[in-house]
């Protein structure tokens, strides 16, 4: 799949549970190193049953191909040009993927900005707006938008420079909804009023501070890029969008909204762009993407996007919860005293008793953790 490749790098594989999106019971393949992520997102998809689960939905796969036009000395007289010819320029992409245009995507528009200031003067930037259909898109985009260069420089008598898709993929966006009964987040000592007015309090840091907003939608990409890695998306393009789409107001901020319903539930949402796919691309040449897209059994790339933003809007749920009443450690420990066992050197089988000492003791560390492997094999 690469140049120069030496080898593989693995990364552990889990299967998240308790999904139910859009009625649907659905398992959900997550490749991810940290632990508590599948965990997290399996136990909030649990509590979510008690609301009926998660609705997802997903707009048109229409991604953008920008094309740079430089050296026109009228702007607008080139953007009104463009617009007049909009037709036949969308025509002249026609048959260039007929798998896409045979399923009704293909050359859906073309919209014109005119940039008057940046550092090398003035310059027009048109967007191709072209459905991709089941792939993520970018390699038909690109080609689209190379291909749409020549025409746009004939019209106009500019100079066409840059072509290439935009990660922004903004009219490419996938929404989940959640609703959990406030009874439903009650543990411990916390009752499920606790809980909910917790998640509020931290949602809305998150809201309106750009340092916590960062960290609260890392939490949310903790459970979509591991659903995007397990379906071989590209998942540096969904992150690049997914920041992108948290500034579009010009103030970073929460992907997810948190509030209270009427009766007093908790409700969240989260919306974003998700430019993934379930063909093409690495989908057909990875043998575990295509065991995992196949146990996913999404039908289109809307519904794989639907998905993957129900898992991130259960994994933000999950840190919030925490954050929200015992803190993070607790159960975060628990799992990394699994992998300090396991660099300090432990057999598999010693891997659990060795956790399970580490966390009893409250001394997760690996001197430790090497300590009681040396006093097991002085006891043998
Ligand atoms: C850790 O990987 C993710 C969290 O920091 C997310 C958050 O703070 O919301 C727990």
């Amino acid at each position: 799949m690469i140049e120069n490749a030496v080898g593989l790098y693995a990364l552990p594989l889990g299967i998240a549970q308790h999904f139910i999106i859009n009625g649907k019971l659905v398992l959900v393949p997550m490749a991810i190193e940290e632990p508590s992520v599948i965990a997290g997102v399996s136990y909030m998809a649990k509590l979510a049953q008690a609301g009926g689960g998660f609705r997802a939905s997903a707009t048109a796969p229409e991604m953008i191909g920008q094309i740079q036009l430089l050296d026109l000395a009228d702007l607008a007289a080139a953007e009104a040009l463009i617009l007049m010819h909009k037709d036949e320029l969308l025509a002249s992409l026609h048959g260039l993927h007929p798998t896409i245009e045979a399923l009704g995507g293909g050359a859906k528009d073309l919209q014109v900005r005119q940039i008057a200031t940046s550092p090398i003067g003035h310059f027009l930037v048109v967007h191709l707006i072209y459905d991709v259909r089941d792939v993520m898109g970018a390699n038909a985009v690109n080609s689209a938008a190379e291909r749409l260069a020549g025409p746009l420089e004939a019209l106009t008598g500019g100079r066409a420079h840059l072509r290439i898709l935009s990660n922004l993929a903004d009219r490419r966006l996938a929404k989940a909804e959640v609703t959990i009964p406030t009874s439903a987040l009650a543990f411990g000592a916390f009752s499920g009023e606790q809980v909910r007015d917790g998640i509020l309090e931290a949602w809305a840091f998150a809201a309106v501070d750009p340092y916590r907003a960062a960290t609260h939608n890392k939490g949310i990409m903790n459970g979509i890029d591991a659903v995007v890695i397990a379906t071989g998306n590209d998942w540096r393009s969904v992150e690049a969008g997914a920041h992108a789409y948290a500034a579009r107001s010009g103030h970073y901020t929460s992907l997810s909204l948190w509030e209270k319903t009427e009766n007093g539930d908790l409700h969240g949402a989260l919306e974003l762009p998700l430019a993934v796919g379930i063909t093409g691309g690495s989908t057909q040449a990875h043998p575990s993407v295509h065991a995992n897209l196949k146990l996913l059994g999404a039908k289109s790339s809307g519904e794989l996007a639907g998905i993957i933003a129900s898992v991130g809007l259960a994994q933000n749920l999950a840190a919030l919860r925490a954050l929200a009443t015992e803190g993070i450690q607790r159960g975060h420990m628990r799992l990394h005293a699994r992998q300090v066992a396991l660099s300090a050197g432990a057999e598999p089988a010693q891997v659990a008793p060795l956790a399970e000492q580490l966390v009893r003791e409250d001394n997760i560390r690996i001197e430790r953790a090497q300590e009681i492997l040396r006093e097991w094999s002085e006891q043998k």
